[in-house]
């Protein structure tokens, strides 16, 4: 078989290690992920890496070069809930097929090559993001550690779970001497590629991205007895709020802002009862961080206005502030190169979505290669790539490589 078409299938086998049967779900620090890793840590041995897993939950394979730098590759392993194959598995398993074909090959390069598998990219489990990468760039924020999940369990205990001491993340930090930059392979999740008619193409920047937590706390009650007036309805309120969101930034004058509610919860949620509490997300995103906070700082407000008008009381709290990030001007002129060098015309694009080399760029200069997907589509079960698409994305990774060999 070969390598694009083994890529594939790897893919789809781990769309096997998940939490729930029928779906791609698989949170950080689950049982699906000690299945992914039993896996990928395999396929990494096969390409001549030695792998270990870090205490927040990283899997690591690294191929050793004959000097002392390393260059990192990779992406994450976690998934948002009935997800697709691809956003992030993909990264991963490209960067092991460049390794698996320098390791064919019996090539060392002159530097190292660290391939990360990070735990926790997409928030599922803790709403937090980047919990993988944060530990590797040092950025990791210890509060995080007493987070709750939806079952009540705290992430130190979570990690504890998995194998990993939730005191020594410290010592996931990068330790490794010198680096070169870190380079992740994506799917789009635009349409830019395939309207363009392009397999890859080179990631500017990656749009900032705030999210934050919301309570709206009314009171619960019979929906037969209370009359209308003398109600609390969280939900009602919470309903305003969604609506407000997406008018809000439907109607805004700078391009680029986009807002989501993408998760609420109704207690006590049942027919007959007047919701008492709902609790929601809301992730705010723009390409510049002055127009995000303000965009953010303008929604919470409206929150608050809305909860005093029907007597509800709203508190919020800010999971994640990621600020907008730049690629290496110096990674992405190799990347660029390296794309020409394959006869392939380039193209540029910024992201909309947050990937690991957020957290990476607190460390090292980040690069980022997109793959087109079918029609733009992530998120989503009907995440799709080719297998021509991902051949030309582990070449230009290879032929990367090779160029920063020269440098
Ligand atoms: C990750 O996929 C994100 O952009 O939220
Ligand atoms: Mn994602
Ligand atoms: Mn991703």
């Amino acid at each position: 078989m070969t390598l694009p078409r083994i890529v594939i299938e790897r893919c789809q086998y781990l769309a096997r290690c998940t939490e729930e049967p029928g779906a791609i779900t698989r949170p950080f620090a689950s049982e699906a992920m000690r299945c992914a890793h039993e896996r990928v840590g395999e396929w990494m041995r096969e390409a001549g890496m030695s792998v270990r897993r870090d205490n927040v939950g990283n899997l690591r394979g690294r191929y050793e070069g004959t000097a002392d730098a390393t260059v990192l590759l990779g992406s994450h392993l976690d998934s948002v809930r009935d997800a697709g194959k691809y956003d992030g598995p993909l990264g991963v398993i490209i960067a092991i097929a460049a390794v698996q074909r320098l390791h064919d090959r019996g090539r060392r390069m002159p530097f190292a090559i660290e391939v990360l598998a990070f735990a926790d990219e997409e928030g599922l489990r803790f709403g937090s993001t980047y919990l993988g990468s944060r530990a590797v760039s040092g950025s990791f924020d210890t509060r995080d550690l007493d987070r709750t999940d939806s079952g009540g369990i705290t992430m130190r205990e979570a990690i504890r779970a998995f194998g990993g001491d939730p005191d020594s993340i410290d010592e996931d930090r990068w330790r490794g001497g010198s680096l070169l930059g870190y380079v992740e392979a994506h799917i789009e999740q635009g349409p830019v590629l395939e309207a363009r008619g392009l397999p890859v193409g080179v990631v500017t920047g990656i749009a900032g991205q705030d999210r934050h937590v919301l309570t709206f706390k009314g009171e619960a009650g019979h929906a037969g007895t209370v009359p209308m007036d003398r109600r609390r309805d969280a939900l009602v309120a919470a309903a305003i709020f969604v609506e407000t969101v997406a008018a809000y930034a439907e109607g805004h004058p700078v391009p680029g802002l986009v807002a989501t509610v993408g998760q609420l919860t109704v207690r006590p949620g049942a027919t007959n009862v007047i919701p008492g509490e709902v609790t929601l997300s809301l992730d705010v995103r723009h390409p510049d961080d002055a127009e995000r906070i303000l965009t953010s700082k303008r929604l919470l407000d409206v929150a608050a206005d809305i909860g005093s008008h029907r007597h509800i009381a709203v508190e919020a709290s800010h999971v994640a502030d990621n600020a907008a990030t730049p690629c290496s001007p110096r990674l992405t002129a190799l990347l660029v190169r390296a794309v020409e060098d394959l006869d392939h015309p380039v193209v540029e694009l910024a992201s909309g979505a947050g990937h690991d080399a957020v957290a990476m760029s607190a460390l090292t200069d980040v690069a980022m290669l997109f793959v087109r997907c079918k029609g733009g589509v992530s998120h989503n079960p009907a995440e799709s790539v080719t297998t021509e698409d991902v051949a030309v994305a582990i070449d230009v990774v290879s032929r990367f490589l090779e160029l920063l060999a020269e440098e």
